[in-house]
Parts: structure tokens; sequence; C-alpha cells
């Protein structure tokens, strides 16, 4: 099969697809990862410190399956040697109470090639005590602290969380003016509409995650904002939903040109959906969410016009004369696909160009 290129980066490390195989304590090692579909393997979680390796190992005794070796070091090093020899790109979810293994950790990651992965995730009294997982999300403080230091290291950084522990929104604004390049986020019981609210007020790269099991579930959160889609037990049974996922996003963006396109404004799309929406005349959703995004209409029209000297300028039969105001491909107009078809405009130019114009307004939002 011809190669796609999905145009993903975390930090300078380019993923192949959107697909995240998601750690699986004790289990998502490298032999494992290298029998699953996924572009990016977040291998772990390890426990990098005393406290965490001690706490594991209580874990363990109560019958959880962990990674507790007394030097994780070479074992993480191998695993990442491993990993080199794949396509795959590999993640390590690292669990620590204390900052300076997680800064060996990133230095490691770094030099060969992969990504840390911060678990502010485990919600397991052992780890929340001593003040690892899931604790590092209700102290904003230390967290922002780890990650600027981590991030001095240069190593591609994600933040691993579980909704609804603290304020969703706050804590991935967190991140995102820590300076992480991700956010991995477990939407519990929230769904995609958390991932709407964190795409619209961060610039991270999202990882979306919990119940993801076919095309469908991962669809959603794709047309809400979602970067990647990431599966942990659904993938424990073997490889079947992967290789659905990673088979029907291949085709949507293969026959549609952009596999994570929002939905319109008005079917309570995120705001990279400003791309499809007609000229500021109807009494419709645009407004509010021009003046929650600190768009002014003046600032929208122009940014729509500046890509009148793309293709999307042309369309003189269509709705307000020029398919920069014109909607989603995927939803029939008979005006605007005879212009395409008039210009020999492919569906997927047309959708690549709506992607360029949907960044710039992302670009000019108001993220305060
Ligand atoms: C047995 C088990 C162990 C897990 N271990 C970890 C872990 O070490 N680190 C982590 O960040 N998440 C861990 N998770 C959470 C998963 O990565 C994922 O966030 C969660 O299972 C929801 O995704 P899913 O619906 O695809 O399973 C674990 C989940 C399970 C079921």
């Amino acid at each position: 099969m011809t190669q796609i290129d999905f145009d993903l980066t975390i930090g300078d490390i380019k993923i192949p697809n959107p697909l995240v195989l998601a750690s699986i304590a004790g289990l998502t090692n490298s032999s494992f990862a290298i029998t699953r579909s996924a572009g990016l393997a977040i291998l772990g979680g390890y426990n990098l410190d005393e406290a965490t390796i001690k706490a594991a190992k209580e874990l363990v005794k109560k019958g959880r399956s962990e990674f507790a070796y007394d030097d994780p070091m070479p074992v993480i090093k191998n695993e990442l040697g491993v990993m080199n020899a794949t396509e795959i790109i590999a993640g390590v979810n690292a669990r620590s109470s204390t900052l300076e293994p997680l800064l060996e950790i990133a230095e490691l990651t770094h030099q060969e090639g992969a990504i840390l992965e911060l678990n502010a995730h485990c919600r397991q009294p052992e780890m929340e005590a001593i003040g690892a997982g899931q604790f590092l999300a209700r102290d904003l403080t230390k967290l922002g602290e780890w990650i600027q230091e981590i991030k001095q290291t240069d190593v591609p950084l994600s933040v691993k969380i579980r909704a609804g522990v603290v304020g969703d929104v706050e804590l991935a604004k967190a991140i995102d003016r820590a300076g992480a390049d991700a956010i991995h986020i477990d939407t519990m019981d929230s769904g995609p509409t958390l991932i709407k609210k964190i795409r619209n007020a961060t610039t991270l790269k999202i990882i979306a995650n919990n119940s993801i099991v076919d095309y469908s579930s991962a669809h959603k959160m794709f047309s809400m904002g979602a970067d990647y889609v990431s599966v942990a037990r659904a993938a424990m049974a073997g490889d079947i939903a992967l290789q659905e996922i990673l088979a029907e996003v291949q085709s949507y963006q293969e026959t549609v040109g952009w596999y994570n396109a929002p939905k319109h404004i008005c079917a309570g799309g995120d705001l990279r959906g400003l791309t499809y929406c007609c000229t500021p005349v109807k009494d419709c959703p645009l407004h509010y969410v021009l003046k929650r995004a600190g768009i002014t209409k003046e600032e929208y029209v122009r940014i729509k016009e500046s890509f009148k000297g793309t293709k999307l300028g042309a369309g003189p039969d269509t709705c307000f004369g020029s398919m920069v105001w014109c909607c989603k491909i995927t939803r029939p107009c008979p005006w605007r696909d005879s212009s395409l078809q008039d210009l020999g405009f492919s569906d997927v130019e047309y959708m690549q160009l709506k992607k360029q114009l949907a960044e710039a307004f992302l670009s000019c939002r108001n993220l305060e």
C-alpha cells in the first residue's frame, strides 16, 4: 500500500498515522507494541524512582500487572532500541514522584528519537499518595514547573491526564502554557465534547482516549479536533480494532484530504469549522462562536478574503460568489461541485485549502 502522508508531528518527530497504542502497565512493551497497527506506541507505564517502584511492587502483590524494575533505565533503553528497528514511533509513559529521573528519561528518549509521556493519569491510591500519577493534575504549579524543566531537554513531550479530576480546560491550558507538545486525554464520560473544548482553548496536539473501539468512535473524536486517537483495552485482545480504524482513516484521508476535518459550526463543530461558514449575514451560531474566540466579524471576513487569492477564491455561481464561504465537501451542494468541476479542482485539494484556512482562524484566536 502507498504511504499516506497525514502531516503529523509531535515536537520534531514525524508520526506515520494518527493511531496511538496507549500504555497498559505490565503489558505494553516492545514485543506487544510491534504487533499492533499504531503510528505511535506508548510503552509503559514505567516506574522511575524508588517511591514509584516500591508502590508498583505493592500493586503487583495485589494482583495488578506492573513494570516494576529495580533499574528501569537500561530496560527502557533496550526497548527503545527494539522499537527503533520498526516504523512505529515509540513513546515512554513515565511515573515518578521526583523530577530527576524524569530528566534522565527525557534525555534518553530524546536521544532515541522517542516521545516522553509524563503520567499525570494513574489513579491508584499507592501512586497518588507519593505525589505521582494523577496527583500531579491537582498541583498545577508543580506540574507546570516539571513540564518546563523536562522541556529544557528538547524532548517531545506529551502529558497524560484523566478528565474529571480537576477543571479539564484549565488543566489543559496550564499544560499548554508550560510548553508541552501534546496532551493525551482520557476523556472518561466527557467524550468528544471535551476534545472540542481543548482544541478551542489550546495549541496542543491532542491524543483523544477512552472507549475507542472502532472507526465510528474514532471519527467522533477526530471531527471534534483530535489529532490522534489512542486505544488501550480494545488492543488487548488483538489488532482487529486498530486495523479497522487505520484502514478507514487512510481511506478518509485519501478521498476527503483531511482525516480530522471538523464538523460545521452550526452542527457543534470546533473553531476549525469557521472554515466552512458563510458570510456573517444570518442570525446563527457563527456570531457567538466568534465572540468566544475573540475574533471580530471584520477579522473573520478579512481572514476569509485573504484566501481569495487561492483556488477557493473562484466559484462565481456559489451562494456568496466564492468558495471561501462554501461548506464541507461531504455536505451535498450542486453549485460548489460544479465550480470545482469547472476548475478541475479536486475534493482533496479543496479540503486541503479549507484546512489551511482553518489554521489561519486558529492562529488568530484569543487564547487568554
Ligand atoms: C490494565 C490497565 C493498565 C493501564 N496502565 C496505564 C499506565 O501505566 N499508564 C497510563 O497512562 N495509562 C494506563 N492505563 C490507561 C489506558 O492507557 C487508557 O487510558 C484507558 O484504559 C482508557 O482507554 P481505553 O478505553 O482505550 O481502554 C491502563 C489501563 C488498563 C486497563
